[in-house]
């Protein structure tokens, strides 16, 4: 397995971005990131480089083309405690909005300093991080990152992240599928903010995924 070469930032803890499970009451629950499909782009193949940070492949000088950005959040059961170990994945298209991916068409136009495809395991807080792009639109589709969770007891979550306020995300039918509550939207909507002081002209989010 391949460690993550990112370095952890505890990034956006104090900007009132930060999502800090609290129970509220004895046995409240959390709700529950919605499973969504997993869609025709899953890796057939993984890239060499695997770690979390997809903007800088491993042996290209350039970075992706894009705007940055950093996501990050924990891995939580419904009760809010933290999921150590689980190992996240995330795989999303590249600026011009190209897979790579077999069914990809003009898959060889892709942006090849783009890694499209990162994994990490969750440390000992739950805690999972990404410097990643933020997502572009296809087409049929509204910009999105695609995520799978696999829990260190053996649960799996297969869903995708949005951007908040995004006027496309209403005429997506993934996205209307399973964004059918605030308690939903709250799960898969991305709040994006300006992180200038981890990277120029960069945005960051943070965002838990819990699994029931
Ligand atoms: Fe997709």
């Amino acid at each position: 397995m391949t460690q993550p070469t990112f370095p952890r930032r505890s990034l956006l803890l104090g900007s009132g971005l930060a999502l800090i499970p609290v129970q509220r009451a004895f046995g409240a629950t959390l709700a529950t990131t919605p499973q969504q499909t997993e869609g025709p782009f899953y890796p057939v193949s993984f890239p060499a480089d695997l770690d979390n940070d997809l903007v800088q492949v491993r042996g290209h000088a350039a970075r992706a083309m894009g705007t940055v950005l950093h996501l990050e959040g924990r891995v939580l059961d419904s009760s809010g405690r933290a999921m150590p170990g689980a190992m996240v994945e995330i795989w999303q298209c590249d600026a011009q909005g190209l897979y790579d991916h077999p069914r990809q068409p003009g898959r060889e136009r892709r942006d090849q300093a783009f890694q499209g495809y990162g994994r990490m395991p969750a440390d000992a807080d739950g805690r999972y991080s990404f410097r990643t792009l933020k997502p572009v639109a296809y087409p049929g589709r509204t910009p999105h990152i695609h995520f799978k969770v696999a829990s260190a007891a053996g649960g799996l979550l297969t869903s995708q992240f949005y951007v908040a306020g995004e006027p496309q995300n209403e005429r997506d039918f993934v996205y209307r599928a399973a964004a059918r509550s605030p308690r939903d939207r709250e799960r898969i909507e991305m709040r994006l903010q300006p992180a200038p002081g981890l990277e120029a002209g960069a945005l960051a989010t943070s965002i838990d995924i819990v699994i029931g």
